[in-house]
């Protein structure tokens, strides 16, 4: 298995907008009518945080972000860190595959951000997320409640030195 890190593309990132997962991770789902998609890669995709999609063998398989993008409101990011957010296509998931791509996904942004520290924000009924950070090393670091939902998050973190 060879892992790349490529800049993501308008076409992955327009497939990534109609991903469907079943219950209890359909909340990461997106309802994107076909006459919005340009408008919301704009928006979403071409902001201050760096985008790439992450090629499993040379297709792509998962859009990592680095940056405020992985940020949640509520949440305390006082700390001088890299925000990553992730997701895997659905029909990845489940598959055993977590734990090496996110192994990837810091090794990557440790070598192309040099951070002193990373973290992820993590629904906390997702344990099967959790899991594979805490299985590369991330910890618990604070944990809040999104006024908007009232979903609660846990903020994990990994120093780098
Ligand atoms: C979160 C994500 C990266 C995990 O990757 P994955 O390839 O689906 O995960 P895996 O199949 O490798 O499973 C990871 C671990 O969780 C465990 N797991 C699976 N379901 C679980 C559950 N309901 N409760 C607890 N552990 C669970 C697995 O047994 C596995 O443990 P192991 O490595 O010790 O065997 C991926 O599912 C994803 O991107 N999903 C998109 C939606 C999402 O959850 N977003 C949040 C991303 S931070």
């Amino acid at each position: 298995m060879s892992f790349a890190f490529r800049p993501l593309t308008h076409a992955f990132a327009a497939d990534s907008l109609a991903w469907r997962y079943d219950p209890p991770y359909d909340v990461y789902n997106t309802y994107v009518s076909a006459a919005r998609v340009d408008e919301v890669i704009t928006a979403h995709f071409s902001g201050e945080s760096e985008f790439r999609q992450v090629e499993l063998d040379g297709v792509p398989i998962a859009i990592v972000s680095f940056g405020a993008d992985g940020r949640v409101n509520g949440g305390d990011y006082h700390e001088d860190a890299l925000d990553i957010g992730l997701g895997v296509a659905p029909h990845m998931t489940g598959r055993g595959l977590g734990t090496g791509i996110v192994r990837e996904v810091v090794g990557y942004a440790v070598h192309a951000f040099s951070p002193p520290m990373l973290r992820v924000t993590i629904a906390a009924f997702n344990l099967r997320a959790q899991r594979v950070w805490v299985k590369n090393g991330f910890q618990a670091a604070s944990r809040f409640t999104f006024t908007g939902t009232g979903m609660k998050f846990i903020v994990y973190t990994w120093s780098v030195r």
